[in-house]
């Protein structure tokens, strides 16, 4: 099913419910180079068979300068063109990487992604962010430019790790936490287990994430106002992510449970809010709470791409289903992380 979505002057190619195998029929074999990870290349090696492809390791660890540097330099071997098209097939990893790569390499050429997590196919695939990170500070050099097309093919999900179920309800939870109170029901009157043996029901939960983030991108896409939302529970998930070396999933739910105790304080969220949102958490098999470094937090926060001098627009809940963006004084949220009760 093709839906053509418009952010300025790009239009992006969304096919839902669609395979992999029928990306030929757009985009031809001999002008692509697919960009994948060693999980996904070992774990469907016919999809890979008879294409040009460029793997890297798996992991947060390959989100570098090194590896944009590395595939450039294979790129050059295999004399690859501005006309080629990279599509990368994997998790959010490896959609970053591919659209920062297709956004510098040659200055620019086409790009299109296969998210074969869910993390990837309900947020990290869709809405133009690209990048990579810098030692602990994630996604500090990159670019915003949409993608060709996103092809979603929901049968890569049967080899997903339920760890990485897990990371991808982290942001469903955010999406039901700052725009939709109906999702979040649904949710909570669910479990992981079901979404796992229904790829039915998961397609539809994509689907509607992937319209909040669109309409979203389509309203701000260079994140003056409204984009930011989406960084409910981000700004501390990007502190600790790599500070304390957990899965971008985790670091966005304890964020998300600080975000609310924050909220409580300045953005008279209803104190109960948090226990909800623990068990919703929990019955989705991710952490509600963690002993945190409050100083090496801070020490990442202060360069948050989000702080204008001492403050930081930070994403506070007014209810489920609503959020609002928030100036708020750094000393304030070192002072909220030195108070948050690790123990849930
Ligand atoms: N650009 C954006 O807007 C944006 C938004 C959210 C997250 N992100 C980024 O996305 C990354 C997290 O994404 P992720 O959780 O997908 O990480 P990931 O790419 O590391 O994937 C997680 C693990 O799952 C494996 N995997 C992926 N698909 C699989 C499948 N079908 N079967 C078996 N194993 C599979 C991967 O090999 C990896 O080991 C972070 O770097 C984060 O910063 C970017």
């Amino acid at each position: 099913m093709l839906q053509q979505v418009v952010f300025g002057s790009a239009t992006v190619n969304y096919y839902f419910q669609s395979t992999v195998q029928a990306l030929s029929q757009w985009y031809p074999t001999a002008q692509t180079i697919f960009i994948t990870d060693q999980h996904i290349a070992a774990l469907y090696p016919q999809v890979f068979l008879g294409r040009k492809t460029l793997v890297v390791p798996a992991g947060e660890q390959s989100k570098t300068m090194e590896t944009i540097a590395s595939l450039s330099a294979q790129l050059l071997q295999m004399q690859a063109g501005r006309d080629t098209i990279f599509v990368g097939i994997g998790g959010g990893v490896i959609t970053d990487i591919t659209g920062f790569l297709a956004s510098v390499y040659k200055r620019g050429v086409r790009f299109g992604f296969v998210p074969t997590s869910l993390l990837a196919m309900v947020d990290a695939a869709v809405g133009g962010k690209n990048g990579v990170n810098l030692d602990v500070h994630k996604n500090i050099i990159g670019t915003i430019r949409q993608p060709d097309f996103i092809l979603f093919d929901t049968s890569f999900l049967a080899t997903l790790p339920r760890s990485e179920w897990s990371n991808g309800f982290a942001e469903i939870i955010k999406y039901a936490c700052i725009f939709d109170e109906a999702l979040f029901a649904q949710l909570a009157g669910t479990d992981l287990s079901a979404f796992q043996h229904d790829f039915g029901a998961a397609s539809q939960v994509i689907a509607r994430c992937v319209a909040w983030k669109n309409q979203t991108v389509q309203a701000d896409e260079h994140e003056h106002g409204q984009r930011k939302l989406l960084n409910f529970g981000h700004t501390v998930a990007h502190a600790i992510e790599n500070t304390e070396a957990i899965a971008h999933g985790q670091a966005v739910s304890i964020g998300m449970v600080v975000a609310c105790g924050i909220s409580a304080h300045v953005s008279g969220l209803d104190p109960t809010v948090a226990g909800q949102l623990k068990a919703l958490l929990q019955q989705y098999g991710l952490p509600a709470g963690r002993a945190l470094n409050a100083d090496r937090v801070m020490e990442v926060l202060i360069n948050d791409k989000k702080r204008k001098g001492d403050d930081i627009d930070y994403i506070v809940l007014e209810k489920i289903g609503r959020a609002a963006v928030m100036p708020l004084p750094l000393s304030l949220i070192d002072r909220e992380i030195r108070n948050y009760d690790s123990n849930h």
